[in-house]
């Protein structure tokens, strides 16, 4: 049983705080974390906050083995830190097949004019992907401070399914940053939908329960590319819309939800629920509320109107920076 967690916008709707709810919530048996270092997911939980570019943001519940896909890209410096910190060394695979990101992907980014041009955040991710295509990538078998890290990725996720376990494939990034279906040239180095993150793990669309778009309750975009709606800066002040990136801390641009733009990513990504993050940045009355009946009437209205819309139903709603921080329909809904 998989589901599929990625971002029906342009990245950051809160894809790690879901991932990491579903884990403590649903004690799956695996996550696997696909895509690279460019997409900065963070993790509030307990008092403690994470910012992980590597790892799956399930770690946060420790029986949840973790997984790094075969068509991820890791560098080495950022995820030896990151396992340091989570302390994650014993239930951590990293597939063979994983590409690696060196200094010399990194140095060409910051120094061409494209990727500056499209608002990069310079990590290397897309010349690696680059050298990836070309088959002279360097894989994760290939470096030895990896070692007690590698495995077959798949074939263990494989028998997890076999054994009927449980498995949450988190995505990264958004489906306007796919490089096939986004606003290109302003996209990143892959595609970002449901089907393609299925495809750098190695798993079939069959083996999917749930797919879960995560969509925050408006849209931000860093980097350069159309953003309908756009707010100038002085309106994203009023209405407490400001944000920066994780990766880069670069100011985020902002706009209201778009109800054209999630419906072609819940279409494309076949979508069976919506998560909808950050309510209480438009409600602020709504902070932390944990149950439907809580909720204001402006709040459930708006919950209401994008349900209409998208003709989906909306089960996970987020209410606050911590990953308990969350009302959960899905039984409401039938789902669980
Ligand atoms: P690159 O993938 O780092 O080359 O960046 C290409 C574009 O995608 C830039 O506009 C980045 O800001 C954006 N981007 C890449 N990864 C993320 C992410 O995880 N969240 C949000 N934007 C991202
Ligand atoms: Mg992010």
């Amino acid at each position: 049983m998989i589901d599929v967690v990625v971002g029906g916008f342009f990245g950051d709707e809160g894809k790690g705080k879901i991932a990491a709810y579903l884990s403590l919530a649903d004690s799956p048996d695996a996550s696997v974390r696909t895509g690279s270092v460019n997409a900065g997911h963070t993790v509030v939980y307990d008092g403690n906050s994470w910012k992980l570019r590597s790892l799956p943001s399930a770690f946060v519940n420790p029986r949840v083995k973790l997984y790094i896909a075969a068509g991820a890209l890791i560098r080495l410096d950022v995820l030896l830190k990151e396992i340091s910190e989570t302390g994650v060394h014993d239930r951590l695979c990293i597939d063979r097949n994983s590409g690696v990101i060196e200094d010399k992907h990194v140095s060409f980014e910051q120094s061409d004019s494209v990727m500056k041009g499209i608002g990069s955040t310079g990590q290397g991710v897309g010349a690696a992907t680059a050298d990836r295509v070309l088959r002279r990538l360097k894989l994760a078998n290939e470096f030895k401070e990896l070692n007690g890290f590698i495995c077959d990725s798949l074939s263990e996720l494989l028998d997890i399914m076999d054994r009927g376990g449980r498995i949450i494939a988190e995505g990264t990034q958004g489906y306007y940053l796919s490089l096939y279906h986004g606003t290109y040239p302003y996209v990143t180095s892959r595609d970002t939908t449901a089907s393609a993150i299925l495809s750098e793990i190695g798993l079939g669309p069959k083996s999917v329960d749930q797919v879960i778009v995560v969509f925050k309750s408006y849209i931000t975009r860093v980097g350069e590319g159309p953003l309908p709606g756009e707010l100038d800066h002085d309106e994203m002040v009023k209405r407490g819309l400001v944000e920066k990136g994780t990766v880069t801390g670069r100011l985020r641009r902002a706009a209201p939800f778009n109800v054209e733009l999630a419906l072609r990513a819940v279409r494309s990504n076949s979508a069976t629920q919506i998560a909808l993050t950050k309510i209480d940045a438009l409600f602020p009355e709504n902070k932390n509320v944990r149950s439907w009946e809580k909720l204001s009437r402006e709040a459930k209205r708006f919950i209401e109107w994008i349900e209409e819309s998208l003709k989906v139903p909306v089960t996970l709603i987020g209410t606050g920076e911590d990953v308990l921080s969350i009302i959960d329909l899905r039984k409401h809904h039938k789902i669980m």
